[in-house]
């Protein structure tokens, strides 16, 4: 039996076994990709059933989304229409994406599609975006969901352009970058586009691997139109003039210019390593064609997160002095506020603001004496007594 002989044999079997289980009559096989978090989340699951007897339990908390096993049959009901999705996890060698396929009866299949397509659009999104200037959120809506819009694409494509683009957002730590990825992951999963997320250490895991280039490769690739999220590489990004040159440099710039682009993807990378020390290699268009940075708040803006603060707790301080007082204080930290306030508020049922400013202050001090202890260069000048000099 060659591998593809031994798959289209299992395949068959699983699409019968799923088919047997929701009663699916002429049962065709699908992958909903992106469109996975809404298909699951909004159809009504029934009991797990065994696929020729074997059943693995998975235990999770958020079983709505997860079908709770590693091997079985879960069928679904989703406004009438069954489907199963039949995950049989049988070998870690095999591509494990051929044993999680979900089965639907022919006669549903587009309707279920269409369903799916129509609750990506009607439901309302929960996720908020970061609090950022008006114009600022939606360049970066335009840039990214915006651009990925199938008429958009389109146009893009019959003018020739490239369907591909690469967003760079900087700014100093705690301002909303990753809250931004976190906020157009969660539209990905609205608008039924592909997104990855690729680590640090998914990415190192793939320099290690024996042919890095196409491991990062693979990392930065979608089969659809998606966004692919890149959060904090600066290790990567540095410049090679200042920073000691590594061949990381030169394995995530062919690894990222080798890929073919069939539909549309956007890069989003994020870094709070300032703009002149990323190399200007990766800066130059075609790998990255805008830069959004990301700014300390200013009082108006500061103003905006705390107007998304519980009303009990802004009705009981005096929003005016808390947001004169953060000047200077990025988001992160007037978040780090509101959560002192809740945690007094708990223990004394007062919201004491003085107090949180009072504590947040002595919390930095604390960490910033603790910094001087940390990292290897002040090992180098510890004193012959073991104490760690300045
Ligand atoms: N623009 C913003 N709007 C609303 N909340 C924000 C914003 N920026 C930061 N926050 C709050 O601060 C927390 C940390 O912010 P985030 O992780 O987005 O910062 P970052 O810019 O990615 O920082 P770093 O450079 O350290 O990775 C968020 O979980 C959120 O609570
Ligand atoms: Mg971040």
């Amino acid at each position: 039996m060659t591998p593809l002989s031994t798959y289209s044999a299992d395949h068959q079997l699983l699409v019968q076994e799923a088919a047997a289980a929701a009663n699916l009559i002429d049962p065709v096989a699908f992958t909903p990709g992106g469109y996975l978090y809404t298909l699951v989340t909004n159809a009504i699951p029934s009991p797990l059933v065994p696929i020729r007897g074997a059943l693995v339990r998975l235990w999770v908390t958020r079983s709505k989304f997860y079908p709770n096993a590693t091997f079985g049959i879960r069928p679904y009901t989703l406004e009438g229409i069954r489907f199963a999705r039949c995950i049989a996890n049988i070998d870690q060698s095999y591509d494990q994406n051929g044993y999680d396929i979900f089965v639907v009866s022919r006669a549903d299949y587009l309707k279920l599609f269409r369903k799916v397509l129509k609750l990506c659009r009607t439901q309302t999104c929960t996720a908020l975006p970061p609090v950022l200037p008006d114009e600022q959120l939606e360049v970066l809506r335009q840039n990214t969901l915006g651009y990925l819009e199938r008429d958009n694409l389109k146009r893009i494509k019959n003018l020739g352009g490239r369907p591909k683009r690469g967003l760079l957002l900087t700014g100093p730590p705690g301002n909303g970058k990753t809250s931004a990825c976190r906020w157009l992951w969660e539209e990905c999963q609205r608008h039924g586009y592909e997104y990855q997320i690729v680590s640090p250490d998914a990415y190192q895991a793939a320099r290690r691997s024996c042919n890095p280039v196409q491991a990062v490769r693979d990392l930065f690739t979608v089969n659809r139109c998606g966004i692919i999220f890149f959060d904090d590489m600066d290790v990567a990004l540095r410049d090679r003039d200042t920073v000691r040159e590594t061949d990381d440099q030169a394995v995530f710039l062919s690894a990222l210019d080798g890929i073919q682009v069939n539909e549309g993807v956007v890069y989003v990378f994020t870094t709070n390593c300032s703009l002149e020390l990323i190399d200007p290699a990766f800066k130059r268009p075609g790998r990255i064609d805008l830069v959004l940075h990301f700014h300390l708040p200013d009082a108006h803006l500061r103003r905006r997160l705390m107007d998304r603060w519980h009303d009990d707790l802004k009705a009981g301080i005096n929003l005016d002095v808390a947001v004169a007082q953060t000047a200077g204080y990025s988001f992160a930290e007037v978040e780090e506020l509101k959560n002192l306030l809740i945690l007094r508020y708990l223990d004394t049922h007062r919201w004491e603001w003085a107090w949180a400013m009072e504590q947040f202050n002595e919390n930095r001090a604390d960490l910033a004496k603790q910094q001087r202890h940390l990292g290897f260069a002040h090992l180098a000048t510890a004193s012959p007594n073991g104490s760690h000099g300045e």
